[in-house]
């Protein structure tokens, strides 16, 4: 299966500064079919970007939706709209369920509207580090993802992507080593199977996030069952970036 490195710049980078990183990445980044690199800017610089996309070296992800197509909601924007526009949308952020209380009904509303629209979901899951001292983070991720594809058919799953990022990962530095992540992301695997059966999502791609840097992609690149890397930080960082896109395509060879 290919492999998939998607950089999510939260909110950072005004649309002038987007169009810079991305025409620096592109002068770097070689295409490669086996690789497929997804930016994920915010909402404003989705057009400028995407005016300057090499669309053989990258696709475009937009980083939240609403479950709805259209209405009375000030301030949202919603998968309808981002058709034609992106490849990829993020759903179900850490951050968004954190600070925005989002909720995995309305997760799996958000997930619904994706593939209503024809886009590619990357729907993110994991536990804080209470949970995981608590040894809960198996639980945790298998309810979330219980409850999140409610409303998914096993075609909508096959287009999906899950993304597993620890909290005490995200923007701490300490990434998780490839032994604490194993159980979690074999779990990932097996709960899909048995809620749409074997090989009813063989299109089913498994990215790690937290913390990962152009030194530690490589050990997770290599590891059984992840099929790349969602990466916040580091995707700001012209050099980091390209070195992890490098390393995923290296590991493709
Ligand atoms: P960092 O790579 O900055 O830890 O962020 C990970 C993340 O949240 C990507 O969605």
């Amino acid at each position: 299966m290919s492999k998939l490195i998607a950089g999510n710049w939260k909110m950072n980078l005004g649309p002038k500064e987007a169009v810079t990183l991305v025409k620096k990445l592109q002068d770097r980044v070689l295409p490669k079919k086996s690789v497929e690199v997804v930016l994920c800017p915010p909402f404003l610089d989705l057009v400028p970007v995407k005016e300057i996309l090499d669309r053989q070296k990258f696709k475009l992800g937009a980083q939240n939706c609403h479950y709805l197509d259209e209405g009375a909601v000030t301030g949202e924007v919603s998968a309808s709209m981002l058709r034609g526009l992106v490849s990829y949308v993020i759903i179900g952020h850490s951050e968004r369920r954190v600070q925005f209380n989002e909720d995995d009904k309305l997760i799996a509303k958000k997930l619904a509207a994706v593939a209503r629209n024809g886009l590619r979901a990357i729907l993110c899951v994991g536990e804080n580090l209470h949970q995981r001292q608590s040894r809960l983070s198996v639980k945790v991720v298998v309810d979330q993802l219980t409850a999140d594809l409610s409303l998914l058919t096993a075609s909508d799953v096959d287009d999906l992507i899950i993304a597993y990022e620890p909290l005490w990962a995200i923007g701490t530095g300490e990434f998780a080593t490839p032994e604490q992540i194993e159980p979690v992301i074999s779990a990932i695997h097996r709960t899909v199977e048995e809620l749409y059966g074997e090989g009813g999502a063989s299109g089913l791609q498994v990215l790690y996030g937290g913390s990962v840097k152009e030194d530690n992609a490589k050990a997770y690149l290599n590891q059984e069952g992840i099929d790349g890397l969602l990466v916040g930080g580091a995707s700001l960082n012209a050099e980091e970036f390209i070195g992890i896109v490098k390393a995923a395509q290296a590991a493709q060879v």
